[in-house]
């Protein structure tokens, strides 16, 4: 595969869609083929999936039934749009994949790791991100920017916002550590600075990334 896959990941607010659109605007703008996507959605089946995933109408929803759901909105992600899009030599930016599935599936509802990864390259095939970017701030200041971003578009809190503050304690925790595990691939990026700090720190990650991969 030719194209070059990178995702966004981190808790509630930290800022993935923004900067997930800020870095595929200045990848436009040189001139790459981007796809801009996200999980749980991506395609008509998987949006479909994330309006379960994330009702507060489930709040009983069980973790194995949560996981599966995960895993099903992503096997028809990668097949529709991922797969094609790095077949054609595109750069796909991805806000939130597989991490998160380990992350909140794993290490905070205690699912067996082993298990999900075995289910998850199922529905993968195999693909996986070459390069992400964890985005890392307090749950206060998270929690607090999603809630005013969801007051500014009239949007109500949904079944994962609702979770308490350890919650999302846990799952920083759970993403530092992942980060701590694939140091190569896993960049772990301040957020309590403003957008722009942030966007230029990965701006400069990825031109690394994408002159190396010209060379090859
Ligand atoms: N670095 C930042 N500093 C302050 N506010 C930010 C920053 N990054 C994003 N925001 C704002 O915080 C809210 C949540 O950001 P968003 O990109 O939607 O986060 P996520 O997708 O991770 O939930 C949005 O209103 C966004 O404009
Ligand atoms: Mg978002």
């Amino acid at each position: 595969m030719q194209g070059i896959f990178i995702t966004f990941e981190g808790i509630e607010g930290c800022g993935k869609t923004s900067q997930a659109h800020l870095l595929s605007q200045h990848l436009e703008k040189q001139g790459y083929k981007i796809v801009m996507t996200r999980e749980p959605g991506g395609t008509p089946i998987s949006e479909a999936i994330r309006e379960v995933l994330l009702s507060t109408d489930f709040m009983k929803m069980h973790p194995h039934t949560e996981v599966l759901l995960y895993l099903a909105s992503r096997a028809q992600h990668i097949t529709e749009v991922i797969t094609p899009a790095l077949q054609d030599g595109k750069i796909v930016i991805s806000d939130r994949f597989d991490d998160s599935t380990f992350v909140y599936q794993c290490y905070v509802r205690g699912i067996d790791l082993k298990t999900v990864e075995a289910m998850n390259h199922f529905a993968t095939g195999g693909v996986s991100p070459h390069t992400t970017f964890v985005l890392d701030v307090d749950p206060v200041e998270g929690l607090q920017r999603a809630k005013s971003r969801n007051q500014r578009h009239a949007r109500k809190e949904d079944r994962l916002e609702r979770e308490a503050i350890e919650f999302h304690q846990r799952v920083r925790e759970g993403y530092l550590k992942r980060a701590r595990e694939y140091p190569k691939r896993i960049y772990v990026i301040k957020s309590d600075r403003d957008k722009e700090a942030v966007h230029g720190e990965i701006r400069e990650i990825v031109e690394g990334i994408v002159e190396k991969g010209k060379n090859v």
